[in-house]
């Protein structure tokens, strides 16, 4: 990424993770860069390319929890650094005088309150191939051992001299058949789970559809173009173009040339490591080297280069201006929101300006009030 664009850029993503990182997003949803697509798409791979970070893969269910992977550039020789972190739910009985705020399906248990509360995990690594270990170690934990899903977010955020500033999420990838172990309706679950991301307006959709699939008809598309009929914030990116039939080389080409399901955003092509060449340890900056030789030699689709429609570098700067724009975009309508909260909160707090009575059966009694009032 050029360094004028990055010095352009960098306020702005600053802004949202920070404004992320106190826990914004509970109340109000952020500008943020959402992978989805079928299992084994290619989904994993691109966000490894984009990345440079090793991220769980496999042909079966391996993304099970949303993961958001935030990205830092940082300057001046610093190592490679990695803060992986998630909320793990846990229920604590306490008395119900101890609860000044809401109580809500508040079970007894010897006379004590069920309290929701969320104990943050936290684990900063510098070894770039423990990543998939704790991942894996944190999917286990909030979404259980096995093949099951959860909706809670993991954050892995890496800070290395050799990535671009972007933030995405990973998401479990689409599956028509339950495997054995997981419930007869995990299609669903995870199609409502990447509705949950992919209709907030602040996201950008980013479709994973491998070339050698009939794209017309790719769900992941479809649930896209659904929650955004006019394609504002709907990115295609087609895989595996190594792996198509011949003579169907056209048919694609008029696909990325937007000439058959039309995008706003259009389409990019990427060549990323096959299985082969993740076996044999083939690096990641061998793997754009053989990339951009993959295009420059393709009869067919060497033109896509200088159209710009092709490679995961390409694919990086376009990601980058877009998340850009769209945080420009979003920032009126976000200082709006921001004043609501702030105005509604301003007018909770009035209401207990008095404040609870000196003894304590009165201050009791004041707070009880106050959690009813609430709840
Ligand atoms: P995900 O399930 O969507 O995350 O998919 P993965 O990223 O795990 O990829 C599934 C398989 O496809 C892996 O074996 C990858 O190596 C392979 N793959 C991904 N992209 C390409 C590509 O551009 N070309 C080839 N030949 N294989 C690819
Ligand atoms: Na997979
Ligand atoms: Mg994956």
């Amino acid at each position: 990424v050029h360094s004028y664009l990055e010095e352009s850029i960098r306020p702005f993503i600053d802004l949202i993770d920070t404004l992320r990182s106190v826990g914004i997003q509970k109340d109000l949803a952020l500008p943020t860069i959402a992978v989805i697509g079928d299992q084994s798409s290619g989904k994993s791979s691109v966000l490894e390319a984009l990345s440079g970070v090793a991220l769980p893969r496999g042909s079966g269910i391996v993304t099970r929890c949303p993961l958001e992977l935030r990205l830092k550039k940082v300057t001046g020789g610093a190592n490679w650094k990695a803060v992986l972190s998630y909320h793990k739910k846990r229920t604590e009985f306490v008395d119900p005088s101890f609860v000044a705020g809401p109580i809500k399906a508040g079970k007894l248990a010897n006379g004590k309150v069920a309290y929701p509360t969320y104990d943050l995990k936290k684990f900063e690594f510098g070894d770039p191939s423990l990543v998939e270990e704790h991942v894996a170690a944190a999917q286990n934990e909030l979404a259980g051992k096995g093949v099951g899903i959860c909706d809670e977010l993991i954050t892995l955020e890496v800070m290395s001299p050799d990535v671009c500033d972007l933030t995405l999420i990973d998401l479990p990838g689409i599956a028509r058949v339950p495997v054995k172990g997981q419930p007869e309706d995990i299609g669903n679950q995870i199609k409502l789970l990447i509705m949950k991301y992919i209709e907030k307006q602040e996201t950008i959709n980013l479709v994973v559809v491998p070339c050698n699939t009939d794209i017309a008809t790719t769900e992941a598309l479809q649930m896209a173009q659904e929650v955004d009929p006019e394609g504002r914030r709907t990115v295609a990116i087609l895989t595996k173009p190594d792996l198509i039939d011949k003579g169907t080389e056209k048919d694609i080409l008029a696909i990325v040339h937007n000439k058959v399901i039309p995008l706003r955003k259009g389409y990019i092509m990427v060549k990323c490591r096959g299985q082969q060449q993740i076996d044999e340890k083939i690096p990641l900056e061998e793997a754009t080297q053989i990339e951009r030789d993959f295009f420059q030699n393709h009869d067919y689709f060497r033109d896509l280069l200088n159209e710009d429609k092709a490679t995961i570098k390409c694919l990086a700067v376009k990601l980058t201006q877009n998340l850009v724009d769209h945080i420009k975009k979003s920032l009126p309508q976000l200082s709006q929101q921001i004043k609501k909260k702030l105005w509604d909160v301003k007018n909770e707090l009035k209401e207990y300006e008095t404040g609870p009575p000196e003894d304590l059966k009165g201050a009791k009694q004041f707070l009880t009030e106050s959690a009813i009032q609430k709840s």
